[in-house]
């Protein structure tokens, strides 16, 4: 299967109101960090919608602009003008304290440094978001992400207790048990072994199978962009291509061209 232009790029002039079938969307984003002769134009006029109950890759070069659309997507840093939404929920209409809660109820993160509370049980750290949020964890929906997860034997563990693998399935788990919205992932993988990486990745395409999770997550491993619906390629700040269904071999192919 080879790259083709992105269909669901939504037309900026006809219209910025959000589908329905979004879980979160940028529309004319752009993002400059300093500003002169050295600022950085890290988003360059994005306009991406990333499709609610399914599984999306990013992929780029080193710089390109990744994390930055994420963390702008997420409400974890300013546009510098365009807009982003979360569902229908612009974020450049919210203040700090309703971003905070945002960020909170309807989004999961996972980082590639795991970034559990250390002097917290897997189970703590897993209700975490909840709890900052005043709410008590589905004991339903916390008992389908601890079986998902194969954490039940782990839950009084303590973050130093665990292998790499286990905390990283700790901070999955942590991301899914509010049901967010959407889950952001910055290369989720990129400090674990291949199998611990491919479990987290398994884990994450079951969240979206059976829970109809929305998911966007950042590699730079064409074999775990195989484990999403869609790719996004990023290239300098701007959406370079757009590819379904991907294999690691159609995105290896797109990357090798990028390299060049
Ligand atoms: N806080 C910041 N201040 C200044 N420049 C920044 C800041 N954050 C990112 N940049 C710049 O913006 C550009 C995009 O960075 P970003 O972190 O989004 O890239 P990335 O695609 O995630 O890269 P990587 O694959 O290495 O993680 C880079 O040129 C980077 O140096
Ligand atoms: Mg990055």
């Amino acid at each position: 299967m080879s790259a083709r232009p992105d269909s669901t790029v939504v037309d900026r002039q006809s219209g910025s109101a959000p589908s329905a079938d979004a879980a979160a969307m940028l529309v004319g984003a752009v993002k400059r960090y300093g500003s002169g002769r050295s600022a950085v134009v890290a988003l360059d006029d994005v306009t991406i919608t990333f499709p609610a109950g399914k599984f999306t890759a990013v992929m780029g070069p080193s710089g390109s602009g990744k994390s930055t659309m994420m963390h702008c997507a997420a409400g974890l840093d300013q546009l510098t003008s365009g807009r982003a939404f979360v569902g229908d929920t612009d974020l450049s209409a919210l203040n700090d304290r309703e971003l905070t809660r945002l960020r909170r109820e309807r989004i999961g993160f996972v980082f590639q440094a795991f970034n559990l509370v250390a002097t917290l049980t897997a189970e703590e750290n897993i209700c975490l978001p909840l709890a900052l949020s005043g709410r008590r964890p589905n004991v339903a929906v916390l008992d389908q992400v601890v079986a998902l997860l194969r954490l039940g034997d782990r839950m009084h563990h303590r973050p130093t207790e665990l292998s790499g693998g286990q905390q990283q399935r700790v901070a999955v788990a942590r991301a899914l048990v509010a049901q967010p919205q959407v889950v952001f992932a910055d290369e989720p993988t990129g400090n674990l072994d291949t199998r611990s990486g491919q479990e987290i990745l398994g884990f994450l395409r079951s969240a979206v199978d059976l829970h109809h999770q929305s998911i966007v997550m950042v590699t730079h491993d064409p074999n775990a962009a195989a484990w999403a619906d869609r790719v996004v390629f990023v290239v300098d700040g701007r959406v370079h291509d757009v590819m379904d269904h991907p294999s690691a071999g159609s995105v290896l192919d797109v990357m090798k061209r990028l390299g060049r």
